[in-house]
C-alpha cells in the first residue's frame, strides 16, 4: 500500500521526522522505495542533475511527466510527488491543467509548486479539486535570475514575510510545504506555528522531515556539493573507477570471458558453416 498524505500528517503528529529524497527514474525510485523513504519527489531540479541545465528554469512540462512515470513505476509505497515547473501554474485556471496532467498522466499522488501568499489562491483550487499540494518557500530556484541563489529571510522582514507565506499556503489547504535555505531559527520557528509538516533543505534540524537532491546525497558529482548536502556516498568515484576498469578489460580482451559468453553443442557450427557454403 502507498503511503497517503493521511500517513504523513500522522508521522508529524506521532512526532516522527520525515525523509524525503527526490528521484528522477525508475532505478533510483526502486532503491528509494526499497530504502523505505516515504516520500519520493520528483524534483524540477532535474533540469540540473539529470539534464545538464543551469537552472530548473529551461525544464517542461513534457520533460517532468516523463520523469515522473519512471518513478511512479518504479515504487509502490513511497508517495510521489511531482514538481511543476516554471511558468506551469502562472494563474489558477493553468495550475488546474498542470497538476491535472500530472495526476492524469503519471500516476503521482501530489504535486509541489514554488510559491506563498501568490500561490495560495492556486494551492486551494487544487485541493478543493483532489490535487494534494506540498508548497516550497524560502529559496524558491525557479526564481533563481531574481533573487539569487542564497539564504532567505535573514532579516526580520523578509523573515516576517516567509511566516505569512508559511501560514497562507497552510490555510490554503497545502499538506506539507518545503523550507529552503532559510536560517534554522527561522525554519524552527515557522514548524512550530504549522500544523503540517515542513520539510527542509539547508533550513536546520527543527523541521519535522528533510529532504536532499539524490545526486547530492550519493556523491554524483565529483567535484561539487552544496553546503546543505551531506555526502552519504562517493558513487562518481566508485562509477567512474568501474566504468574505466570495463574499458581496459575490453581494450586487453578479459572481457567478456567464458562466463559472458553463450556456446553452440557441439558440430553444430560445422554444420552451419556447411549448409552455407
Ligand atoms: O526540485 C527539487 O529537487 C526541489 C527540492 C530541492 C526541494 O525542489
Amino acid at each position: 500500500m502507498r503511503m497517503t498524505i493521511l500517513d504523513i500528517q500522522k508521522m508529524k503528529e506521532r512526532g516522527e521526522r520525515i525523509p524525503m529524497i527526490t528521484a528522477y527514474d525508475y532505478t533510483s525510485a526502486q532503491i528509494a522505495d526499497r530504502a523505505g523513504v516515504p516520500m519520493i519527489l520528483v524534483g524540477d531540479s532535474l533540469g540540473m542533475v539529470v539534464l545538464g541545465h543551469s537552472s530548473t528554469v529551461p525544464v517542461t512540462l513534457d520533460e517532468m511527466l516523463h520523469h515522473i512515470k519512471a518513478v511512479v513505476r518504479g515504487s509502490q509505497r513511497s508517495l510521489v510527488i511531482g514538481d511543476l515547473p516554471f511558468l506551469t501554474y502562472t494563474s489558477v485556471e493553468q495550475a488546474v491543467a498542470s497538476a491535472g496532467r500530472v495526476m492524469q498522466e503519471t500516476g503521482a499522488q501530489a504535486v509541489k509548486l514554488e510559491g506563498g501568499v501568490s500561490a495560495a489562491p492556486m494551492i486551494a483550487r487544487l485541493v478543493e479539486l483532489g490535487i494534494p499540494v506540498m508548497a516550497h518557500i524560502g529559496f524558491t530556484p525557479q526564481s533563481v535570475n531574481q533573487i539569487g541563489t542564497r539564504v532567505q529571510g535573514r532579516q526580520s522582514d523578509a523573515a516576517a514575510q516567509l511566516i505569512a507565506d508559511a501560514l497562507a499556503v497552510e490555510a490554503a489547504g497545502a499538506f506539507a510545504i518545503v523550507l529552503e535555505l532559510i536560517p534554522a531559527e527561522l525554519a524552527a520557528a515557522i514548524t512550530a506555528r504549522l500544523r503540517i509538516p515542513t520539510i527542509g533543505i539547508g533550513a536546520g534540524a527543527g523541521c519535522a522531515g528533510q529532504v536532499q537532491v539524490w545526486h547530492d546525497l550519493l556523491g554524483l558529482y565529483s567535484d561539487f556539493s552544496p553546503r546543505h548536502a551531506k555526502r552519504y556516498a562517493n558513487l562518481a568515484d566508485q562509477i567512474g573507477s568501474a566504468v574505466a576498469s570495463y574499458a581496459s578489460e575490453v581494450r586487453d580482451g578479459v572481457f567478456p570471458g567464458p562466463e559472458h559468453s553463450a556456446t553452440m553443442p557441439e558440430g553444430a557450427l560445422r554444420a552451419a558453416l556447411d549448409q552455407g557454403e
